[in-house]
C-alpha cells in the first residue's frame, strides 16, 4: 500500500427535508453576503429556490442570485460571477444544483481572491492561494464535486475543459436529500450512475495490488451502484435506491476508494475533450469511452482487469485462459451500460467523428503534445488517437 492522506472536511446533512437547514448552516459560518449560484432552471421548476430563499430570509441571512451553470459549465459565466460578488461583498458561495452549479461556484470562489485572470489557474500557470468558502445543496448524484477537490470549467474561446483540483475548494457542507433527485430525467439520471462508478474504477484500475479494503469498498460500491441503477429504471422515485447513489457518488469521489493507491484518470481525460468540444454529459461520455480504453490497456496488467471482472462483474475465473476472463468482464460492463441506455461508442452518444476531429481531440488530450495520460499504462497522443478511433 502507498503512503497516502484522506482528507474530507466537508459536512455532509443528508436525508429528507434537510434543505430546510441551510439558513442555519450558512449564518453558522458567519459571513455577511451569500452569492446563491444555480444552473438552468431546475431548481426554480421545483420550487428548491424559493424553499432555500425563505431558509436564508428567515436565519436573516442576507444574499444576491446568479444563474445560468450549463452543463460542462462556462467560464463567461465565472467571469460574470466574480465581478457581481466582488461588487456585492459577497464572503460566501452557495451552490444549488449539480455539478455545474457547483464547478462553476468553485471557480468563482477562486476568481475572487484571485488578481488575475481565474483562467490561468485551471491553465496550472500558478496554483490557487485562497478561496472564498463554499456550500452545497446537492440535486443531483453523479459527480461527487459536493465533497471534491475539483472543479473543471469549459473554455468557450478554444473550447477546452480543464480540471483545478485543490483542498481550497471543498465545500464547508454538502445538504444531501435524495428526494431532490426525483426529478431527475432517466438519461441524466443513469449518466450520474456511470460517473459515480468511473471515479472508484478509475481508482481501481491501477498497478497496485496490496490494497484490499479499499478494493473490496470500490467493489461493493460498484456493485451498489449497478443494482440501485437497475432499481431506478423502473421505479425512479426508490428512495433507497436515490439515497444509495446519492452517497455512493460522495464516497466515489471524496478519496475513499482509492487510499493507498494512484489513480488512472485516462477515461476522464478523454472524455474531459468531448465535452469540451461536443458538450455531451459526462458520464454518457464516460460509458462511450470506456470499453475502448480498457481493451486497449488490459495487456498492460491482465491480473488487475480479471479481479474486475470477478469481483465486480460476476464473471467465473477461466484458469485455462485468463484473458477470456479479462474480455468477458469488459463485455459485461458494457452490457450494463447498454442496459441502461448509456452508450458504448462516441456515435451512440451523437458524435460522428471525422479523422480531423480525432487528431484535434488526441492533440487537446495530450495538452498539445506536453504530457501523457493513464496510470494502468502511459498514453500518448498517438495512444490517444487510436483509443478515440477505437471507440467511434
Ligand atoms: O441546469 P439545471 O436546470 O439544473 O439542469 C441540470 C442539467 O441539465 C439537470 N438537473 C440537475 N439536477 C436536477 C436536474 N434536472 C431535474 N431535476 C434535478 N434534481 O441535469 C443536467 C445535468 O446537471 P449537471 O450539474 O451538469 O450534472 P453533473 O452533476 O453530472 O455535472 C457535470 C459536470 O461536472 C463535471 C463534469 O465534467 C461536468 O462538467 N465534473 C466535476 C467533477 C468534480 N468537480 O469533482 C468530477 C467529475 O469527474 C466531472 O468532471
Ligand atoms: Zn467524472
Amino acid at each position: 500500500m502507498k503512503n497516502f492522506q484522506y482528507y474530507t472536511p466537508t459536512r455532509v446533512i443528508f436525508g429528507k427535508d434537510t434543505e430546510d437547514q441551510v439558513g442555519d448552516l450558512v449564518r453558522a459560518q458567519n459571513c455577511t453576503k451569500v452569492l446563491v449560484h444555480y444552473g438552468t432552471g431546475s431548481v426554480k421548476r421545483s420550487g428548491l429556490l424559493d424553499r432555500v430563499y425563505a431558509s436564508l430570509d428567515a436565519a436573516g441571512v442576507s444574499y444576491v442570485s446568479l444563474g445560468g451553470a450549463v452543463p460542462n459549465p462556462r467560464l463567461s459565466l465565472v467571469y460574470e460571477g466574480i465581478d457581481l460578488a466582488k461588487k456585492e461583498g459577497v464572503d460566501f458561495i452557495l451552490a444549488v444544483g449539480g455539478g455545474s452549479a457547483i464547478d462553476s461556484a468553485k471557480a468563482i470562489a477562486y476568481g475572487m481572491k484571485y488578481e488575475g485572470d481565474v483562467w490561468d489557474l485551471y491553465l496550472k500557470k500558478t496554483p490557487p492561494a485562497d478561496a472564498t468558502p463554499l456550500g452545497v445543496i446537492l440535486t443531483i448524484a453523479a459527480t461527487g464535486s459536493e465533497m471534491s477537490d475539483s472543479s473543471v470549467i469549459t473554455n468557450e474561446e478554444g473550447w477546452l475543459k480543464r480540471g483545478l483540483s485543490s483542498d481550497l475548494s471543498r465545500p464547508r457542507f454538502a445538504i444531501m436529500n435524495p428526494e431532490l433527485t426525483y426529478t431527475l430525467p432517466e438519461y441524466q439520471t443513469m449518466s450520474g450512475c456511470v460517473d459515480i462508478m468511473m471515479h472508484t474504477m478509475e481508482r481501481y484500475f491501477s498497478h497496485e495490488m496490496d490494497t484490499g479494503l479499499t478494493d473490496y469498498l470500490a467493489e461493493g460500491l460498484l456493485k451498489r451502484v449497478m443494482e440501485a441503477a437497475r432499481v431506478l429504471l423502473k421505479e425512479p422515485q426508490n428512495y433507497d435506491a436515490r439515497a444509495e447513489i446519492l452517497w455512493a457518488g460522495s464516497l466515489s469521489h471524496n478519496g475513499l476508494t482509492g487510499c493507498g493507491r494512484t489513480g488512472d484518470w485516462a477515461c476522464h481525460q478523454l472524455e474531459h475533450e468531448l465535452g469540451g468540444m461536443f458538450d455531451v454529459a459526462h458520464g454518457a461520455g464516460l460509458a462511450a469511452v470506456w470499453g475502448s480504453w480498457a481493451r486497449y490497456v488490459y495487456p498492460s496488467d491482465a491480473a488487475r482487469f480479471a479481479k474486475f471482472a470477478v469481483n465486480v462483474m460476476g464473471i467465473p475465473y477461466d484458469y485455462a485462459d485468463p484473458e477470456k476472463t479479462v474480455l468477458a468482464g469488459i463485455e459485461a460492463l458494457e452490457d450494463f451500460f447498454r442496459s441502461i441506455h448509456m452508450p458504448v461508442s462516441i456515435g451512440e452518444l451523437g458524435v460522428e467523428l471525422g479523422e480531423e476531429q480525432i487528431k484535434e481531440l488526441a492533440y487537446k488530450c495530450s495538452f498539445m503534445e506536453t504530457r501523457t495520460i493513464g496510470g494502468i499504462r502511459k498514453l500518448d497522443k498517438e495512444d490517444i488517437e487510436k483509443i478515440y478511433r477505437m471507440a467511434k
